[in-house]
């Protein structure tokens, strides 16, 4: 016998509203991503990743002074206590970098006074003390792997420029820090995507932000979420020239293989913040002579479209890993670090969300997610299974 409620569809949860929110819009049919009101194409153009911080936390944009102070405050922040350098020592150097991102942060919890505090200061100084030390533990795993000491943050480089140099030792040029920059504030929030879902899922059970923070980074490693950055660089590269493109693209089709950082659940036109990235590709591909992965990623994604939509599948556009994976190579970012680098800027819409699920003003008041399951499971005959003790079972397998 199986479920009784025939008629469901399992649907991810698409346009199913499970709570309302102030922090952002996306409006997939227009390709608009709106942050507490701004349009992305704004924020990326003028604002810098500290001000969308400011803008995601204290729900307004900041003024001159309040900017100095959240900046000199996340500059503050970014040291980590000598045990989790040590911790990291010990990490096995191939270990991927998103699960020790996600138990540093659980580690994190360990080392605060008081980490399961539910005042929105507290959850709020905790959220600032994350956004600030991140970048901070990515970076240094990822020197220690490679049998280099840590860099200590630099009090002089902002947010951006600080994560760069405390990967490569070397102060980013100005055009290479406000690209990254850029990167970061298009990658800050986006409404109830899978890793925010499952951020505000475990703060409705009233769990510490650190518990809320380490679950919403293993969302993220999914290759279907923010893995998908990497995934693409690694099929750019499997490709090799856009000579073997049209090949790649049959293969894929035949095979039932995806074109990664293609489609999305939401847009169902080109990502704006696709748009806003590939002329950066071309930019950074400038600045370093090699106009290889721009050329590549281009012709793919014209390529693509074309091939979908002679399929029959309309809205399979490009999505904010497509161009991303191609920028972070060509600034140097080891491939398995392009995921992490997405959490270090997502964690500030996560923190927000957080915030937002325990202390909305607003009715309705967030409560425990608790949804059901249409249960299509066995009941062995016409009532529930009779319980067998172990020695009278018979044996199902040799
Ligand atoms: C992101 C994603 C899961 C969104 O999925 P969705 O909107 O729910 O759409 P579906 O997965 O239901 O796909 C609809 C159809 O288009 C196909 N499709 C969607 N994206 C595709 C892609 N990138 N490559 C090939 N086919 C794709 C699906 O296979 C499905 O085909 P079917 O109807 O024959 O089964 C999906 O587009 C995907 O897997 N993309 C690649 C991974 C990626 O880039 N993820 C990052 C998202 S920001």
């Amino acid at each position: 016998m199986t479920g009784e409620n025939q008629s469901f569809k399992d649907t991810g949860l698409r346009g199913v509203k499970v709570a309302s929110t102030r922090i952002s819009n996306v409006i997939g049919d227009e390709g608009k991503l709106i942050y507490r009101g701004y349009l992305i194409n704004d924020l990326a153009k003028n604002a810098t990743f500290e001000e969308v911080c400011y803008l995601m936390l204290h729900e307004r944009l900041p003024g001159v002074r309040e900017l100095e102070d959240f900046s000199s405050e996340l500059k503050r922040r970014r040291g980590v206590e000598d045990e989790m350098i040590d911790a990291l020592k010990t990490r096995p150097a191939g270990s991927n970098p998103m699960d020790i991102l996600q138990g540093s942060i659980a580690f994190l919890a360990n080392h605060h006074p008081h980490p399961a505090l539910m005042t929105r200061e507290n959850e709020l100084d905790i959220g600032i003390s994350l956004i600030a030390k991140m970048p901070t533990l990515m970076a240094a795993f990822d020197r220690i792997r490679n049998g280099r000491d840590p860099v200590s943050p630099n009090s002089d480089l902002g947010h951006a420029a600080n994560f760069l140099y405390m990967l490569t030792g070397e102060v980013p040029k100005r055009e290479i820090e406000r690209i990254f920059d850029i990167c970061l504030v298009l990658h800050a929030e986006h409404s109830f995507n899978a890793s925010t879902f499952t951020a505000r899922q475990i703060s409705s059970t009233r769990a510490h932000m650190f518990a809320s923070i380490s679950g919403a980074v293993g969302s993220l490693s999914g290759d279907l979420h923010g893995g998908a950055n990497e995934r693409v660089m690694e099929m750019l590269m499997e490709i090799g020239s856009v000579d073997a493109i049209d090949d790649y693209i049959r293969k894929q089709f035949e095979s039932g293989g995806k074109i990664m950082g293609m489609g999305h659940s939401v847009y169902k036109t080109k990502d704006p913040r696709a748009r806003i990235l590939e002329p950066m590709v071309k930019d950074v591909s400038e600045l370093n002579g090699d106009k290889k992965w721009y050329e590549i990623a281009t012709t793919l994604e014209k390529k693509a479209l074309a091939a979908f939509t002679e399929k029959g599948k309309t809205g399979i556009h490009a999505n904010v890993d497509f161009y991303s994976g191609a920028l972070y190579y060509q600034l140097n970012i080891p491939i398995d670090l392009f995921t992490p680098v997405f959490a270090i800027s997502r964690i500030s819409g996560w923190i927000a969300h957080v915030i937002e699920e325990q202390f909305a003003e607003a009715a309705p008041k967030p409560m425990l997610y608790r949804p059901s399951a249409d249960y299509v499971g066995e009941y062995c005959g016409p009532d529930e299974c009779k319980f067998v003790p172990v020695e009278e079972r018979q044996a199902t397998s040799t």
